[in-house]
């Protein structure tokens, strides 16, 4: 596709976004930006994508009827997941179909969808370091895996599950079952399986943003080629990212590592956008963690270190038009968190982070807030990658979230 009608009109080109957050939103901004008509879908109203899109639906996207009475209904030239809980039978039912086209395509979206699909592939179809594994049904099979094979530390994750949901580390047998039933409280459709993982004891962990676009030179033998962005360093605490910063200095061993990994589950995945994947280094070694098919909450700092952001990065991608991943500046990124449970909250202090020198703020606009919520994000770039976290954290922390009234 390198032509784009007219937004509103017969010839409009077409993007449903399942899945509005902040994420969500930025790949709209980006897409309006090039005239594409944007639908913006969520479980909630006047989530984040919702407020900038041309048209908002509200439906439970896991369930397959809404979602394809929607599809149908729209009928969009592109579906762009934003989310993993999706009715991805769906969608690889409405491909199939030639009803619509899925980014990056439907099977990607399925494998991705849950901790297993894409652990499976990565470990055992492409032969890729990972954490060692067991997947498990129950308290028992889960203390047999770490018992035989898996040993302490160990993680425990819901199979799905993100921004470190239902998580928890273990140190020793009697963590084991507090474990399970933190996987089985946080998963959102876990089905009461979980992964447990090895512990990797890693010296710093980065997201390698790779995108999948037709190469620049175009015209008749235009096909997709690999590109990859300046590695993401990023902090997580009790799985959720904090901070981001680009570039996160690497050994070139372990660079060329990273991106071989990238390449390979991105080729094998396939179909055109943006991808995060998310790798664990220690000195010359890697291990590759999971992958998002679609631009990843820590590459929020490319907001302001690249001449295209990730999102921008995503939307030229999946349209078929060629990309540019150079760095602009270091620069790095730091959450802004709700910290109350209220709705319709008010920030305060945003002059006061903004007089941070080199930085900007990003607030999501959601609706509700909770204590842990992503609520908004500060950014900030500088030549020197260590003055930049330090200044988007300050910005961050000056920014004082509360309760209206
Ligand atoms: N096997 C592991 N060893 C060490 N740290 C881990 C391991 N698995 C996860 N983590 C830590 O927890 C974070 C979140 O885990 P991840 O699998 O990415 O879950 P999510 O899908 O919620 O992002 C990782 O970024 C990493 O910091
Ligand atoms: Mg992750």
């Amino acid at each position: 596709m390198t032509s784009i009608g007219t937004p509103l009109s017969p010839h409009a080109t077409k993007v449903m976004l399942l899945g509005s957050g902040e994420l969500g939103k930025e790949v709209l901004i980006a897409l309006q930006r090039l005239g594409v008509e944007t639908i913006a879908t969520d479980r909630y109203d006047n989530a984040p994508g919702q407020q900038v899109a041309h048209h908002a639906r509200t439906i439970d996207m896991s369930d397959p009827v809404q979602l394809k009475a929607l599809i149908e209904k729209e009928r969009p030239d592109l579906v762009v997941p934003e989310i993993e809980a999706i009715a991805t039978t769906t969608l690889e039912e409405l491909e199939a179909a030639g009803t619509v086209r899925v980014i990056p395509n439907a099977r990607a979206v399925r494998l991705t969808m849950d901790r297993e699909g894409i652990r499976r592939l990565a470990a055992e179809t492409l032969g890729l370091p990972t954490s060692p594994y067991v997947f498990c049904n129950s308290l028992q099979a889960l203390q047999a895996a770490i018992d035989s094979k898996i040993g302490y530390p160990c993680i425990v994750k819901p199979v799905m599950s993100s921004s470190g949901k239902g998580q928890s580390k273990i140190a020793g047998p009697d963590e084991v079952s507090a474990a399970w039933d933190c996987a089985m409280a946080g998963g959102r459709v876990s089905h009461g399986r979980v992964i447990v993982e090895g512990f990797i004891d890693f010296d710093y962990e980065i997201t390698q943003l790779t995108v999948r676009a037709v190469s620049p030179d175009g015209g008749a033998n235009e096909k997709v080629e690999t590109y990859f962005c300046d590695p993401i360093g990023h902090l997580q605490v009790h799985g959720d990212y904090v901070e981001s910063w680009q570039p996160h200095p690497m050994h070139p061993a372990a660079l060329q590592k990273s991106r071989d990994i990238a390449k390979s589950v991105t080729d094998n995945l396939g179909g055109q956008g943006l991808f995060g994947v998310e790798l664990f280094v220690k000195g010359e070694d890697v291990w590759f963690s999971e992958v998002s098919p679609r631009p990843h909450d820590t590459g929020m700092v490319t907001l302001c270190t690249q001449w295209q952001n990730e999102f921008e990065l995503h939307a030229r991608a999946i349209l078929g038009l060629p990309v540019n991943t150079a760095l602009k500046s270091p620069g790095a990124s730091a959450v802004i968190y709700g910290g109350v449970d209220a709705t319709g909250i008010v920030f305060d202090g945003l002059a006061e982070a903004l007089r941070v020198p080199h930085t900007d703020i990003r607030l999501f606009g959601k609706p509700e807030s909770y204590v842990k919520r992503r609520m908004g994000v500060a950014l900030a770039f500088d030549a020197d990658v260590e003055v930049a976290r330090t200044r988007a954290r300050q910005a961050a922390s000056l920014v004082r979230p509360r309760a209206p009234g």
